[in-house]
């Protein structure tokens, strides 16, 4: 099939897209499913412009949109060695985000991005593939077990002052 996205590697001149793009998926997906004080706490740390400029100018992470036609359809984030959230193993590749808008949803370009992010940790020799997922988020766990993705483990995450279980999921690399 041929693919529908085009991809684009950013840097810090998209920070404010990216922040802007972050936040409305971050609100989208979540905010129905949690208390409004929890999502404004967590988004005051999360999506400032330091903050996003911070995570864009880290050597060890690589953010990308998905373009449809010269539009903006989602992104992934990509967190390699210690930039990864948890175990930090350099033969590990962490995929802290990923992100399509609603209107986009359910046309596989969410898959496109996990194919890619697949070849990406190849390339770079990477063994496995990991990703936290919140246990609510039956949707995404569905997505990501389509795409060869299974749980190993769980964490603690804050959101807010909620403290909520996250399924670590993994994806082993063939060599
Ligand atoms: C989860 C997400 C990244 C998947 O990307 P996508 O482009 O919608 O997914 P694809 O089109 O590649 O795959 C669709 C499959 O995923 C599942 N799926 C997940 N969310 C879906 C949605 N909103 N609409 C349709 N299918 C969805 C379905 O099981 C579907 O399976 P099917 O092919 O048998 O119908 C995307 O829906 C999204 O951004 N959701 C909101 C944010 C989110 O939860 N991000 C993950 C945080 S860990």
């Amino acid at each position: 099939m041929p693919s529908l996205i085009r991809l684009k590697k950013l840097s810090i001149i998209e920070a404010e897209e990216l922040l802007a793009l972050s936040r409305k998926t971050f609100f989208d997906a979540f905010a129905h499913l949690n208390r409004p004080d929890d999502m404004q706490v967590y988004a005051r740390k999360a999506f400032t412009l330091p903050q996003i400029k911070q995570e864009l100018s880290n050597a060890d992470s690589e953010f990308y949109f998905a373009l449809v036609e010269n539009e903006i359809a989602g992104y992934i984030k990509l967190n390699f060695n210690n930039s990864q959230t948890e175990f930090q193993d350099s033969e590990a590749m962490e995929i802290e985000r990923i992100y399509i808008l609603q209107n986009y949803q359910g046309k596989r370009i969410g898959g496109e991005l996990l194919d890619f992010a697949s070849q990406t940790a190849k390339l770079k020799s990477m063994k496995y593939i990991w990703l936290g997922v919140w246990e609510h988020n039956t949707n995404a766990i569905r997505f990501y077990q389509k795409n060869g993705f299974t749980i190993f483990s769980s964490h603690q995450f804050i959101l807010g002052n909620d403290e909520q279980t996250d399924l670590l999921m993994r994806k082993q690399l063939e060599a």
